[in-house]
Parts: structure tokens; C-alpha cells; sequence
């Protein structure tokens, strides 16, 4: 039996062991994941922090609780490392680590390569490698392919190599991740099947395409198609200001055409780990090829200036009152990039507090999932959400909509509010004190 078909067979009766390689958003929820429908799951993780707490089985991860870590550590199917050589043991290597940026907004692989060199000291005979970061297109095969030849087998007949991008979206209570359908492109025909096979027995839908190229391609389409999208309704909300138009009353109205349209919605600017950073991989590779992406590169520019707009529209506020921003009081409401999250990375909310900062405005701050923020070294600790401190500040910004706020309460106590999200209105309130963006 060649080696392709003792690892379908030993994915079929869940036998196979898997390896996650980096325990983030993305490698934590999918090494459960596994565990739950009956694998055995090393976690690998260079952050010791990480595995020292997930062995005493409590979560960093919002949207996994530590009962969860607990009873899958009872299972005794998980075991979380940072012993690299343990990547000797599983017939399959799920690589999870972070793609972000360089200084310059250009591609920064470096762990992924780190990830594949230290695979590479461990390779196996009939391991299935697949990366899971997001990346530009080129990479799987570029990149890591040449790493582990290095180590004289052979893809296809010794060891396989896949793409399979992560489409996890943190918070999202409806598609879950055995709902949201998974994309699988192959460095061969051999590693493709296996890593449909293998995802099969996890996720509901599994989606082949041709080529590992073609994967990584989806994923970067489907982010470019949102920031394009976000960038495109920030500008008519900046436009719609200016006539007077209320921005949400039209995308309300537009989204009842049952074809052709669908809704995005604005505010104060983009964040997290995708959606800023993974199209610019894209104009980075475009670039490459000499060839120019004026679309997102656009888009990118119109959200990198919400935050400058949100405190443009700011001081339009407070100038209305015969106020300036030097010397507000200004409570932010919500700092994380995305509600119900416990994620800062590239967070709009950070640039808002800074900007205002360098105005002189006396900025605070409440976010149940962040007690502490660091702003230019300086550490800020959040305030608790209470009638007192509300009526104490000259303005309340509303910049990520979190559902443990108590809209009613923020309402009746500020005394002058700028909502970002359409909050207050999306849950029936509406005052005069609330300014929308
Ligand atoms: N967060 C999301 O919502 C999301 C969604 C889809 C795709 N992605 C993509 O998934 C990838 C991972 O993102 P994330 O949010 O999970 O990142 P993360 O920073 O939360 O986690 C990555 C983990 O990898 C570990 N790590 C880094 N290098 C390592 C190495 N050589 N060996 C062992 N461990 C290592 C880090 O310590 C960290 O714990 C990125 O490419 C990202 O673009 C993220």
C-alpha cells in the first residue's frame, strides 16, 4: 500500500494524529475542533505563556471557554507543546501561525518559514503538510515547498502539501466552524484529496480546487471583496454627511432589492488580523508581477482614514458647542476592532484615542473585554460603564458596538454621543444627544 492510501485509511478510522502549529484564533478553535469529533491532537505553540495556560486548561481565546479546554485536556486527546521534536509523531501538520506585516506594508512569511524549517528537521515519510495562514498566492509552493525537499523526499510519493485557508470569523455566533464551508488546493491531485478527506470528517462542506495558487487566491478575493466594499460605503457615508442623508436609512432601503446588492455598513475603520493586511499581500504580489491593484489600494486608503474622519466629525461636534477638542473629556466606548471580540490587533479605536490624545483631549476609555491599554507607552486602564462617569464626560464615542453595553443606560446618562455603528438605533433608541456617523 503506497503512502497516500495508509493516510486515507488512517484519516477514515480516526487514527491519524494531527499537529497544529501555532495555537491562535485560527490553530486553538481548529485543534479542538479535531478533538472533539475524535482525533488525537498535538498543539504546538512557541509562546510558552500559551501553553502554560492552556495546560492548566484556562482559554485566552474569547470565543472558547476554559470548560472547554478542560474537558478536552480530560480526553487526554490534546496535548499542548512547545517541544518542536514531537512533530515526528503526527501523520498530519496543520500550520496556523500569523502572516502580518513588515514596516514598509509588505508581506512578512518569516513564520511561516520558521514554521516549515522546523518541520523540515522532523519530515516523515507520508506526512500531509497544510498551511492554513493566510498568504499570498505562490507561497505554499514557492516557499515551503522548496524548504521541505530539502530534506531529499519527494511531494506526492513521500509527503504531501496543501493550502487550505482559514475562513474562522471570531464572534460569529450563526456560522460556526463546521458551518463555514472549507476551500482545498493541493501542491499534487494526492494532497488535495487527503486534505479533503481529512477535512471531511470536521466541517460540513469541503471545497477542492485545482491548485494550492487557487486557494490562497480565494481567500485573498473574498477579504479584497470586503475591504473594496467597506471602503466603498465609508465614502458614501462621508458624502451622505455632507448632504444630509442618513447613510444607515439608505443602506436599510437599498438591502430590500432581493438581487444585485448587498449590505455593508459603515465606521470609524477596519481592523483585526485579516482585513487590513491580507490585501495588501495581494497588491504586494501584484506588484511583483507588474501589475497594480488601484482598487484596494484605494479602498485601503479611504478606511486607513475613518479614525481621521471620526475625530473630524468630532470637532465639528464640539465646535458646534463652542467647545474644542483641547481639553475634552472623551470616554470611548469600545476599543476592541470587532464587537463581542477580545482583540485589539490593528483596532481603529487605538488611532481615535491617539489622535485625540495629540489634540489634548482628556481620553478614557470602557471595554468589558480590555482592562488595559498601552498607547504610546503609556498604560490606561478602562473605567467602569456607570451613570457617574458618563454624565462626567463632554462626549461619549461609540466605536465598537459590544452587546454587554447598556444602551439604554448610555443614552439617558451622556450628554452628547457620536455612534460610529448605528448602535443605539439598531436596538430602538433614539435621542437627541446621539449623533450618527
Ligand atoms: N484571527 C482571525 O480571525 C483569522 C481568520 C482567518 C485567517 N486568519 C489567518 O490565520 C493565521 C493565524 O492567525 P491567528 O489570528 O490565529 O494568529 P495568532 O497570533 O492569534 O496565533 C498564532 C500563534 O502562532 C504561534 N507561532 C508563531 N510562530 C510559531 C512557530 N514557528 N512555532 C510554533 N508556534 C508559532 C504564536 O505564538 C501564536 O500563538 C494568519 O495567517 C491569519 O491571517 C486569521
Amino acid at each position: 500500500m503506497n503512502y497516500a492510501s495508509k493516510l486515507k485509511k488512517l484519516i477514515d478510522s480516526k487514527k491519524a494524529k494531527i499537529c497544529i502549529i501555532g495555537l491562535g484564533y485560527v490553530g486553538l478553535p481548529i485543534a479542538l475542533e479535531f478533538v472533539k469529533k475524535g482525533f488525537f491532537v498535538y498543539g504546538l505553540d512557541n509562546n510558552k505563556k500559551r501553553i502554560g495556560s492552556l495546560k492548566k486548561g484556562n482559554s485566552y481565546i474569547t470565543d472558547i471557554s476554559s470548560d472547554r479546554i478542560r474537558k478536552i485536556l480530560k480526553s487526554r486527546r490534546f496535548l499542548p507543546t512547545t517541544e518542536e521534536s514531537i512533530l515526528k509523531q503526527p501523520d498530519i501538520i496543520i500550520i496556523c501561525v500569523p502572516t502580518p506585516l513588515r514596516k514598509r506594508k509588505i508581506p512578512n512569511i518569516s513564520y511561516i518559514i520558521m514554521a516549515a524549517k522546523t518541520i523540515v528537521r522532523y519530515l516523515q515519510k507520508s506526512q500531509l503538510i497544510i498551511l492554513e495562514s493566510t498568504t499570498y498566492p505562490g507561497t505554499t509552493r514557492d516557499v515551503i515547498l522548496p524548504i521541505l525537499k530539502k530534506s531529499g523526499l519527494k511531494e506526492s510519493k513521500d509527503f504531501f502539501l496543501s493550502f487550505s485557508p482559514e475562513r474562522i470569523d471570531p464572534g460569529n455566533r450563526r456560522y460556526t466552524f463546521s458551518k463555514i464551508p472549507k476551500i482545498v488546493g493541493g501542491i499534487s491531485k494526492k494532497a488535495a484529496e487527503l486534505t479533503r478527506v481529512l477535512y471531511s470528517k470536521v466541517i460540513d462542506k469541503v471545497i477542492p480546487v485545482s491548485l494550492a495558487e487557487t486557494a490562497e487566491a480565494v481567500k485573498l478575493l473574498e477579504n479584497t471583496f470586503r475591504i473594496v466594499n467597506i471602503g466603498l460605503i465609508n465614502e458614501f457615508a462621508m458624502l451622505c454627511s455632507k448632504l444630509n442623508i442618513d447613510v444607515w436609512e439608505v443602506v436599510e432601503a437599498a438591502k430590500t432589492k432581493p438581487f444585485g446588492f448587498m449590505p455593508f455598513y459603515p465606521g470609524p475603520g477596519i481592523g483585526g488580523h485579516c482585513l487590513p493586511i491580507d490585501p495588501l499581500y495581494l497588491s504586494w504580489k501584484a506588484r511583483k508581477v507588474g501589475f497594480r491593484t488601484k482598487m484596494i489600494d484605494l479602498a485601503a486608503k479611504t478606511n486607513l482614514f475613518m479614525p481621521h474622519y471620526v475625530v473630524r466629525r468630532i470637532e465639528g461636534l464640539l465646535n458646534e458647542k463652542g467647545k474644542e477638542v483641547s481639553g475634552t473629556k472623551i470616554l470611548i466606548l469600545g476599543v476592541t476592532y470587532k464587537k463581542d471580540v477580545k482583540d485589539l490587533r490593528e483596532s481603529p479605536a487605538l488611532d481615535i484615542i491617539e489622535l485625540l490624545q495629540g489634540k489634548g483631549a482628556r481620553v478614557s476609555y470602557s471595554d468589558p473585554y480590555i482592562l488595559y491599554l498601552d498607547i504610546n507607552s503609556i498604560r490606561t486602564k478602562g473605567v467602569k460603564l456607570t451613570q457617574a462617569i458618563l454624565k462626567k464626560n463632554d462626549l461619549v464615542i461609540l466605536v465598537t458596538d459590544h452587546r454587554e453595553f447598556n444602551y439604554k443606560m448610555i443614552a439617558n446618562s451622556a450628554r452628547l454621543i457620536l455612534d460610529t455603528r448605528n448602535a443605539f438605533e439598531r436596538v430602538g433608541i433614539n435621542a437627541k444627544n446621539i449623533v450618527k456617523l
